[in-house]
């Protein structure tokens, strides 16, 4: 019997791809997951959380009571379907609400006052595929519920920024701020409503339909910039009780020193949030605006979701965010590693002079140094050169430097510039190698 399918049509032999912003997981990649499951699992071991696992598709009624029907994740993100029995459902976007859900649904408050819950699993958000942001992608996040003590953010935090460590991505930036709980937002978001209505004509489309929908989000909103330097920040509407308690978890993060930065226009895309909330981004020098985790305090979700009324902290990391940021620190590693030796770009005649001193200087203190040392060559092309040498160090001499026996010293990887009397250059060299 002849199985051939010559005769059908092509159609039928196409390929059929992946779904668009949904990428296949291949074994390189699959270990780099693994690793970082694990790694995280033995920091939540550590910091007493527990596993849960939460169902995929839950009720769209759950993440618009729990995220706010008016976020760009439920008005635009959602994979909606219609079961059977015509009932709406979605692909969870985050972990949070299905959590929360589970905690009241379970009543895994009833033995123990505190509850401390971690999840690792794939979230699906409709958004337009680009670098960093995809359509299924993978949290690892906790939720505790029943810790009001301002201890408890500082604590999370701390444990996300350890993890971090941990990955091979020290020193990420923090940034933290203080949005309020219920008492204090309502008459904020006045202010803040009749502000942007006196500049609403200069507002771009999506800060104008912000404005109607959902105004704080108006505060880190990457448009108007110029028409926005005056706008209200929460921080100075906050109640006493919000301030003492942001004051505390400051506090808390300096004695557990944490480095952190108070960004006064720092506000979430999810509704929940109430007092605290943070952001954690790649080490300032990596340039990406995405953040690589969030959270914070949600004090009312588990009661306004017809559960008792129970404190809550919590943050997810993206898992994808992480693994890119660290190939890309491990990338620097390898260029520390190959870069090395010295390139000493003189500008000018006299300057050449001085460096043809300069250069055998470092030699002789056994520092391989390479230079061109031609009176028209511009600095740019002589970067340009070291570049391609593979220096770790550049010296520059010009006209200025040569004014106060100076010299620049550009370190190849960072970019950063210092200027060094040109008496303690070896000695400057050699430690910077060194190090
Ligand atoms: P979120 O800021 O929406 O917060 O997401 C947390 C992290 O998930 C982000 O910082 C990012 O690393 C990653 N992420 C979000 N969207 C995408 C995407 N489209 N592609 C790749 N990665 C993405 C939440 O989800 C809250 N539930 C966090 C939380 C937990 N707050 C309290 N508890």
């Amino acid at each position: 019997m002849s199985i051939s399918n010559r005769n059908e049509p092509d159609v039928k032999r196409e390929r059929i791809q992946s779904v668009r912003g949904m990428s296949d997981i291949l074994p390189g990649r699959a270990k780099q997951y693994v690793q970082i499951e694990s790694a995280a699992r033995r920091v939540f071991d550590l910091y007493g959380f527990q596993e849960i696992r939460t169902p995929i598709l839950e009720s769209i009624t759950l993440f618009k009571r729990a995220i706010g029907e008016t976020t760009d994740i439920v008005e635009k993100e959602m994979f909606t379907l219609t079961d059977r029995g015509d009932r709406t459902l979605c692909l969870r976007p985050e972990g949070t609400a299905g959590i929360a859900r589970a905690y009241i649904e379970n009543n895994l408050g009833s033995n123990q006052s505190l509850v401390k819950l971690f999840y690792i699993g794939p979230m699906f958000r409709a958004e337009r595929p680009q670098k960093g942001r995809f359509r299924e992608f993978e949290q690892i996040g906790c939720e505790a519920f029943g810790n009001s003590s301002p201890e408890a953010e500082a604590q999370m935090i701390r444990m996300v920024v350890q993890m971090f460590g941990d990955f091979g991505i020290p020193f990420p930036l923090l940034k933290v701020n203080n949005i309020g709980c219920e008492i204090c937002r309502g008459p904020y978001i006045e202010k803040l409503r009749n502000y942007l209505e006196s500049i609403s004509n200069n507002l771009s489309e999506t800060n104008q339909r912000r404005l109607v929908n959902n105004p704080l989000r108006v505060l880190d909103s990457k448009e108007d910039g110029e028409q926005l330097t005056d706008i209200p920040l929460i921080s100075d509407y906050v109640c006493d009780s919000c301030k003492e308690h942001f004051g505390k978890v400051l506090n808390s993060l300096s004695i557990l020193s944490v480095q952190y930065r108070v960004d006064p226009r720092l506000v979430r895309g999810l509704d929940y949030y109430t007092k605290s909330v943070f952001e954690i981004y790649p080490p300032d020098r990596s340039g990406s605006q995405d953040a690589l985790a969030a959270g914070g305090r949600y004090d009312n979700l588990v009661r306004d979701m017809g559960g008792p009324s129970v404190p809550a902290v919590g943050f997810a990391l993206g898992v994808e965010r992480t693994i890119a940021e660290i190939n890309n620190c491990l990338d620097s590693l390898k260029n520390i590693d190959e870069r090395a030796g010295v390139f000493v770009a003189a500008l000018g005649g006299p300057a050449v002079q001085k460096c043809v001193k300069v250069v055998e200087d470092l030699r002789d203190a056994s520092i391989k140094t390479e230079s061109i040392l031609v009176n028209n060559q511009s600095l740019k092309s002589q970067l340009r050169f070291a570049d391609f040498l593979k220096v770790r160090l550049c010296v520059i001499v010009g006209d200025n430097e040569l004014a106060n026996n100076a010299a620049i010293v550009r370190d190849m990887i960072s970019s950063s510039q210092t200027e060094v009397l040109l008496p303690n250059l070896v000695s400057d060299i050699k430690n910077r190698l060194g190090a």
